[in-house]
């Protein structure tokens, strides 16, 4: 059955755990310089309908270290959604590539993409979710475990607004049991419906959820202190009334992590607004992990594309290539 990488939840935790022992083989191969090419001849479409720096370089240098092509898709300059609907985009792509990336405004588009495509779509990030971002963090937690503790003891403080990436830290830690707060004033706290959609997986793996509005008592707790952007593209306006609701008390500053236990960590997924949600002594201090985070994202979409092409690509025989390639070659003699 084709299966896109569209939502956190729609993968168990035994998967998501696999996909991230996998992210750290193909680490390990990448740092002794020996990255398979796993994914010889395949191609990735890659749509952005908004900028980005990580995740465009992590995909696409991540196709080429496997052994593909990566191509970069921009509305304007393909016909998505605009003299071309989605579902053709989506058919008709599938039928030249193996596997689409797609980073859209819309969560809806990436859902009518996955319900045309013939191929694995992954989901870069979308107004509701960003789960290649979270499964990097998750990985990324498991490199700097506090002594002592596994996976399910990790106790993650996202400080801020309930973004795209807060939602989906709630999401992997519901389903892989891992605690998760989100300190944040109440209006800016995760929805009620999405906090609905992880009762079951709480259920399941035993993970406890908490909102607060007290950011120093959050973190005191923290194995890893998490923020995000206070506002994003389309949400200038909201500028000042954000400002006032998260500054100062919700800022990560260096009185704010000298309330975390001495071995937490700061996490940024990044673009950070240095100076705003959280300060360049935390940003480039000693508890910081962001660029490890950022350098997993490249691991970790090697992981995702090989987990969602290598199992359905062809892989011909020396005898099939030769014969090919012969039948080819006799034509051209022919012919010409
Ligand atoms: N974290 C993240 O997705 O970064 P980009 O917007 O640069 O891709």
């Amino acid at each position: 059955m084709l299966r896109h990488f569209v939502q956190i939840l729609d993968f168990s935790k035994e998967e998501l755990l696999r996909m991230m022992e996998l992210t750290a083989l193909l680490k390990r191969a990448d740092k002794d310089g020996a990255c398979p090419r796993l994914l010889s001849g395949a191609s990735l479409g890659m749509i952005f309908e908004e900028p980005s720096t990580r995740t465009r370089v992590s995909f696409e240098v991540a196709m080429t270290k496997l052994g593909g092509h990566a191509l970069y898709l921009r509305p304007g300059e393909i016909h998505l959604g605009a003299r071309e609907s989605i579902a053709d985009t989506a058919r008709v792509v599938s039928r030249m590539v193996d596997v689409i990336e797609a980073r859209t405004l819309k969560h809806q588009t990436v859902l009518d993409l996955a319900k045309y495509a013939t191929v694995p779509i992954i989901n870069g990030l979308t107004d509701f979710n960003h789960p290649t971002q979270v499964l990097c963090d998750v990985f990324t937690m498991t490199e700097h475990a506090p002594k002592g503790k596994k996976l399910e003891d990790f106790h993650l403080v996202f400080v801020g607004d309930a973004t795209n990436v807060c939602v989906s830290l709630m999401f992997i830690c519901a389903r892989l049991g891992i605690s998760f707060t989100q300190a944040a004033p109440a209006k800016y706290q995760v929805s009620e419906a999405h906090r609905a959609m992880v009762k079951d997986a709480c259920a399941q793996s035993g993970a406890k959820m908490n909102f607060t509005e007290d950011p120093a008592a959050a973190v005191a707790g923290a194995d890893f202190v998490y923020t995000d952007l206070w506002w994003w593209v389309g949400q200038e306006s909201e500028i000042p009334e954000r400002s006032a609701a998260f500054m100062p008390k919700f800022q990560v500053n260096a009185a704010l992590m000298a309330k975390t236990p001495a071995d937490a960590r700061f996490m940024h997924c990044l673009p950070a607004s240095r100076g705003v949600e959280v300060t360049d002594e935390v940003m480039d201090g000693p508890q910081s992990i962001i660029l490890d985070q950022s350098e997993n994202r490249l691991h970790t979409e090697k992981a995702l594309l090989v987990w969602f092409v290598y199992p359905s690509l062809k892989r011909p025989s020396e005898a099939l290539l030769a014969r090919h390639r012969g039948l080819v070659e006799d034509f051209l003699t022919d012919f010409f």
